[in-house]
């Protein structure tokens, strides 16, 4: 069938986001808090999460309801190396007052002051680089940023009375460092001279974030932000609504048979049910229904898809003792203890200690319950096994063969069976 209804590839807003209502209820109380009482009743938020698990779209879709109430949203994606904060206020700032849009006018003086005499409102607008201009970021003082946000969220609410303003970062771990301890600072003058100020901050990261802010220097980042960790994977119920639902509305049914199999194919990872849901939508050959033949069809193409696209690179990308790391942990189905990684790679745990951080930090692996590792992308387990031997050889670090792997594996214990009941009762 022609035009699937879903939205594989990245920071693509799904047409539903499944298994993330008390997220969404608790992203209109907060707005509507803030609008009506400030930040004294508000929470900076960060969604935090493995790759592909959908924070990007969360953060789509907080934008689109503070602008639908409205908000007026400052967002930008942070960049390895380049401040963004000041250049995407002050960028925005241009834009509105171009577009004349009057709350922005009237809080013109205040968005100037950001910078001072070097560069405000007026040398954005006069086309000046924004990135030849990092330095003036740093001359920026927060309590003048956070003036000119609470004068511009004070000018909104005279045309728009549920509006505000939201600034939003999308992968925070990558913010030019001199931006974060910027950010805090700002939204916590906000919090202290500015209580009443309709401000609000949305943010996203890898899981790693609050150590990437406390080491840019701010103190108690879960003090200042809630940060709320997106689970790796949607459970079987929500994975299945994420499948069906967009079908349903377009008039097209998943036979349960065929929704069950994209839920075992992705474990219910976001990326792979849009990614493995859109090539079987492309399969089928219509109109109005999806089979579980559909399915297995339409997996072949989403498999090559995700090799070219990212399993692929990934693994080229891979340092080795990392790739050594997962290939154990995909020799165990994706899912294992760090005890069993460390005895089929004939190590001592704390000797890995350090290169399963790594993994962690990357997103590659993320860790459920204490001691136990699973690897964040369920289709790289096979692949890694298929591919590794040949990485093995092109690789200057010498590592273990993976019959060797094999041949220390040894099964987990399995669990105890309950004892059996023998007092009669
Ligand atoms: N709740 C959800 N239900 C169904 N699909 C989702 C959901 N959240 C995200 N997706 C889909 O999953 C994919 C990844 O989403 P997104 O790009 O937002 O993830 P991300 O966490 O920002 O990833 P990255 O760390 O790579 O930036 C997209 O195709 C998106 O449409
Ligand atoms: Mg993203």
């Amino acid at each position: 069938m022609d035009s699937s209804v879903y939205t594989p590839g990245a920071g693509h807003l799904p047409p539903v986001l499944a298994g993330r209502d008390d997220l969404l209820h608790a992203m209109t109380v907060r707005l509507n808090d803030v609008a009506n009482v400030g930040r004294t009743r508000s929470e900076d938020v960060v969604f935090t999460g493995v790759r592909g698990v959908g924070k990007t779209a969360m953060l789509t879709a907080y934008s689109a309801a503070a602008a639908e109430r409205g908000f007026e949203v400052i967002s930008y994606q942070a960049v390895t190396g380049q401040a963004g904060l000041v250049e995407s206020v002050l960028a925005r700032a241009a834009l509105r007052i171009d577009q004349e849009v009057k709350a922005w006018a009237r809080a013109r003086r205040a968005l100037d002051r950001i910078s001072g005499v070097s560069l405000g409102v007026a040398g954005i607008s006069a086309g000046v680089n924004v990135h030849e201009q990092t330095a003036t970021a740093r001359r920026v003082h927060p309590e003048a940023l956070a003036e000119a946000l609470a004068t511009l969220a004070a000018e909104i609410r005279r045309d728009a009375p549920t509006g505000g303003v939201l600034i939003t970062v999308d992968e925070m771990q990558v913010a030019a460092k001199s931006d974060l301890p910027l950010l805090a600072a700002t939204l916590h003058r906000l919090n202290v001279e500015h209580p009443q100020a309709a401000v609000a901050f949305a943010g996203t990261g890898l899981p790693h974030v609050p150590t990437v802010l406390r080491e840019a220097g701010v103190t108690h980042p879960d003090r200042l932000f809630l940060i709320e960790e997106l689970a790796p994977v949607l459970p079987p119920t929500e994975a299945r609504y994420a499948v069906i639902e967009p079908a349903r509305r377009a008039g097209v049914s998943w036979s349960t048979e065929a929704a069950d199999r994209i839920v075992v194919l992705t474990n219910g990872y976001p990326a792979h049910l849009q990614l493995f849901a859109d090539e079987a939508w492309r399969a089928a050959p219509g109109p109005g229904s999806i089979s579980v033949d559909d399915v297995d069809a339409g997996a072949r193409r989403a498999g090559d898809r995700l090799v070219r696209q990212s399993l692929g690179p990934r693994l080229n990308e891979l340092p080795p003792r990392q790739l050594e790391y997962l290939t154990a942990i995909a020799l165990h189905g994706g899912s294992v203890t760090t005890r069993v990684v460390a005895e089929t790679l004939g190590r001592q745990q704390r000797e890995l200690s350090w290169i399963r951080d790594e993994l962690l930090r990357a997103g590659d692996v993320y860790a459920p319950s204490r001691g136990r590792v699973v690897m964040s992308v369920p289709a790289f387990a096979p692949f890694l096994l298929s591919h590794y031997n040949d990485a093995r050889d092109a690789s200057d670090t010498p590592l273990l063969p993976l019959a060797a792997m094999r041949s220390n594996a040894a099964p987990e214990a399995p669990e105890p069976l309950p004892a059996p009941n023998t007092d009669g009762a």
